[in-house]
């Protein structure tokens, strides 16, 4: 028991899945969890320790930061390193959900653009500054958490959703590309779904629905088992999710297209 693992936006519904999904992992010895709450990190470590007991719990490092900008992303690697020391051997960034809207794009506000940039793309672009280069010194792995918004949505009144979701796997597939050759594995897991933490509750519609416990097991999967290098994990439907939680890699498929509204 001596890998560490990172997850970035780990109160969320995928992060506590994922953070979760580590701690069961008996070559993990510590879990990052960041989050700019140390409300929610309580939250969080309150139902670690329910679930799986404070043994387990204990393993468990929160990290208050916000990575929104260049500085705050720094000071966040600051106290990692201050935790855990400048190697980490699995990332996963699993932050922001982007804003939604029906708005047409001719009367929504740059504003609101930007508010969707910002959660979306700007927490996932600085800590891939930070906390890369400290998976790149373990030759870890990392993994981008993206959805299937550009793909499944692109329709009248899905701009907030989509924009900020192109952007976040645009910039997943180009990092992945830049640090090819720098001795680290990187992969994309795209889910194509909505993943929630309760599916009985899930509304009617044609979105196929998964269960967080099952997407945090699939990105555990990925990062341990390193299968997919440079590559985009497409997760759409439980028959994908299984295959990624046996496998760490699914061959990928053509997305599904849910023609929204
Ligand atoms: N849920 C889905 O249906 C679904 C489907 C496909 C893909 N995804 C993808 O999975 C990822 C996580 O989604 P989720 O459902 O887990 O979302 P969530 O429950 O809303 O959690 C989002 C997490 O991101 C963090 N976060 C939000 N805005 C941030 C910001 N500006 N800076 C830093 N951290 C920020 C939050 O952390 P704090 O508030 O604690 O700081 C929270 O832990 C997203 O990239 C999303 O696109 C989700």
């Amino acid at each position: 028991m001596t890998k560490i693992a990172i997850v970035l936006g780990g109160t969320g519904t995928v992060g506590s899945a994922t953070a979760t999904a580590f701690l069961k992992e008996s070559s993990v010895s510590k879990v990052v969890v960041t989050s700019r709450s140390q409300e929610k990190l309580d939250e969080l470590a309150k139902e670690l320790k329910s679930g799986l007991g404070d043994d387990v719990a204990i393993r468990v490092i929160g990290i208050v930061g916000n990575p929104h900008c260049e500085n705050g992303a720094k000071d966040m690697q600051a106290k990692v390193i201050a935790a855990v020391g400048d190697k980490i051997d699995f990332a996963v960034s699993a932050m922001g959900f982007g804003w939604f809207s029906h708005d047409p794009l001719a009367t929504t506000s740059a504003a609101k653009i930007d508010e969707a940039l910002k959660m979306q793309l700007y927490p996932a672009f600085e800590c891939w500054k930070v906390i890369m280069p400290l998976v790149r010194n373990a030759s870890g792995s990392y993994v981008f958490v993206t959805g299937g918004g550009p793909d499944m949505f692109l329709g009248p009144g899905t701009g907030g959703l989509t924009i900020a979701g192109s952007t976040s796997t645009a910039f997943a597939k180009v990092a992945m590309k830049e640090t090819a050759g720098d001795g680290f594995t990187c992969t994309e897991v795209s889910f194509q779904a909505r993943i929630c933490r309760d599916p009985s509750v899930k509304p009617p519609g044609p979105i196929t629905w998964l269960v967080s416990t099952d997407a945090g097991s699939a990105l555990v999967s990925v990062a341990l088992k390193r299968k997919a290098h440079v590559q985009t994990i497409v997760i759409s439907t439980i028959e994908e999710m299984n295959e990624v939680i046996a496998n760490g890699i699914t061959i990928p498929l053509v997305p599904a297209i849910i023609h929204y509204l």
